[in-house]
């Protein structure tokens, strides 16, 4: 007789849903029958998001959440495993600031990208570890960024926030592995979302929030512990690398210069 396995609906958080990759990894993870929790300040279009998944028969709630309140984060992220012990969380929010070079970084504006972007992701996925170790289970996808992987004199702040990130993710990930909960790293190259449309330079290999969620979903399906996408810009950065530090820097400000 065939067995047939059916596999349950994952409960998922991800934070950042309320536009971009996260909102549209929302709606792909929900096609795909998982359970989900979306997390951002602005609840209204939470609530656009959670209607669209629902009217197609998915099942999303929307929390309000500011991940650079370290403690607030924490508390709702335990609030949601206290009734829903969460499969898997995706710290996905992240801010662009304002993208200015070194002489010009105001102090203030750097520490909300600090606050959100490596704090804030650390308070999203620091109070669900000892929960998933004691089920010996769990998977930890953290949305990172190909800036990660290249200095970029036009954007420190927001490219230092994005390797520390991936940096404790991969430091973490060996004792994670050893209490049952995978890891993924996702580094996306450019992806058009509210982040990106206040760019002012030409965004090669760009890709839509649809085909970004499809990989990086199919990365949570098959736990894959990197991801970095679209392959032609992966490979660029990585020839990049190889090249001495002041011919990159030109070539990164040459390929992000004013339209
Ligand atoms: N687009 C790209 O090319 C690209 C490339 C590499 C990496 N990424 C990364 O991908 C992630 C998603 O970005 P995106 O491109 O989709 O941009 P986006 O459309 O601007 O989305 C950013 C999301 O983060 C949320 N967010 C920002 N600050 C928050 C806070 N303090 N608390 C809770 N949520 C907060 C925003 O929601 P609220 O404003 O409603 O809070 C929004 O849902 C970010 O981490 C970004 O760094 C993007």
């Amino acid at each position: 007789m065939a067995v047939i396995t059916m596999s349950q609906p994952r409960n998922i958080l991800i934070t950042g849903a309320s536009s971009g990759i996260g909102a549209a990894l929302a709606v792909e993870l929900a096609r795909r029958g998982d359970r989900l929790w979306l997390g951002a300040r602005r609840v209204d279009k939470l609530d656009g998001i959670v209607a669209a998944i629902t009217a197609a028969g998915g099942v999303a709630t929307a929390v309000s959440m500011d991940v650079s309140d370290a403690a607030a984060c924490a508390r709702a992220v335990m609030a949601i495993d206290d009734a829903h012990p969460l499969d898997v969380v995706v710290a996905n929010a992240g801010v662009g600031g304002r993208g200015l070079r070194v002489f010009d970084i105001d102090i203030e504006d750097a520490a909300e990208v600090v606050a959100t972007n490596f704090t804030g992701a650390m308070a999203t996925i620091l109070p669900v570890l000892p929960r998933m170790k004691s089920r010996g289970r769990g998977h930890i996808v953290g949305v990172s960024s190909m800036a990660a992987d290249l200095s970029q004199p036009a954007a420190p702040v927001y490219g230092a926030t994005k390797a520390a990130f991936t940096f404790f993710l991969d430091s973490i990930a060996p004792d994670l592995a050893k209490a049952g909960i995978a890891t993924t790293i996702v580094h996306p190259g450019f992806v058009k979302s509210e982040m990106t449309d206040r760019n002012q330079f030409d965004m090669p290999f760009i890709v839509d929030t649809a085909t970004a969620a499809r990989d990086i979903a199919d990365a949570i399906d098959g736990k894959r512990s990197w991801l970095r996408f679209p392959w032609p810009i992966r490979l660029s950065m990585a020839l990049a690398t190889w090249l001495p530090r002041n011919w990159r820097a030109a070539l990164v400000d040459k390929t992000t210069k004013l339209r």
